[in-house]
């Protein structure tokens, strides 16, 4: 899968892009992640990308300019299309099934990082986006926001986990609450034991303690994720 990243500061991805399941991903041929610095495509004197808001007001806005000739340059001659995202705390809440289905494109994302106060409204028309935001806080820019959407789907490239399964039974894939408590070795930890049932070798056991110990932590935790209506194993 093909992932373009525009941003100010391409070089804050390095780090991220260089360790672990990302770098894997890349290495294997799974992604092919391309940044692009805008401020390339400035093309005053000054290399200036950012303004100050007509009408008055703190803060400089992102000008339409070097935004639209990096994008249009991303964009030529692509086909099937990308799909464009914007990263904006304006966006939609940025869940597992946004991941899915960013995953599942196959023109491949264009992720457009956002910054200073924002950006000038005629980008956000300029092209057919999906906003999104990681959550209700504020961040500097949108590059982390854009981290956390590479990682998110990058792990959901089929290849990328060396087990599918892995992906489709934790926590907040479909039908799923949080995950059941995980133990390795030793049995015993400065006196905190391993569960019985865990040593037992019984795999209809291990299974029904896996469930009811999963529904009793999305209960406690995050009843907001229980299926209403749903059975209930720990009463089964
Ligand atoms: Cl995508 N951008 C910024 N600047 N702040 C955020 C965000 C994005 N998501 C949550 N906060």
């Amino acid at each position: 899968m093909r992932i373009d990243i525009l941003s100010l500061f391409p070089r804050m991805f390095d780090a991220v892009l260089g360790e672990s399941m990302l770098r894997i991903a890349a290495g294997k041929g799974l992604t092919d992640i391309r940044l692009h610095d805008f401020r390339e495509f400035a093309s005053d004197r000054h290399r200036s990308v950012d303004d100050r808001p007509y009408g008055g007001g703190a803060g400089m806005v992102l000008r339409p300019e070097p935004v639209f000739l990096c994008l249009e340059s991303v964009l030529a001659g692509r086909d099937p299309a990308p799909r464009l995202v914007l990263l904006t705390p304006q966006g939609a809440t940025f869940r597992q099934e946004t991941a899915e289905s960013l995953a599942a494109e196959p023109g491949g994302l264009v992720l457009v990082c956002g910054h200073y106060e924002g950006f000038d409204e005629r980008i956000r028309r300029g092209f057919p986006f999906t906003e999104i935001s990681i959550g209700d806080y504020v961040l500097t820019g949108g590059e982390l926001a854009a981290m956390v959407v590479l990682d998110a789907v990058t792990r959901l490239v089929p290849g990328v986990l060396g087990d599918e399964r892995s992906a489709s039974s934790e926590s907040f894939s479909k039908d799923a609450g949080l995950e059941h408590p995980h133990y390795t070795r030793p049995r015993d930890f400065r006196g905190m034991k391993v569960p019985d049932v865990l040593l037992s070798g019984h795999h209809a056991h291990i299974e029904a303690w896996r469930r009811r110990e999963a529904h009793r932590r999305t209960r406690e935790r995050r009843p907001d994720l229980l299926p209403r209506g749903g059975p209930d194993p720990s009463h089964s």
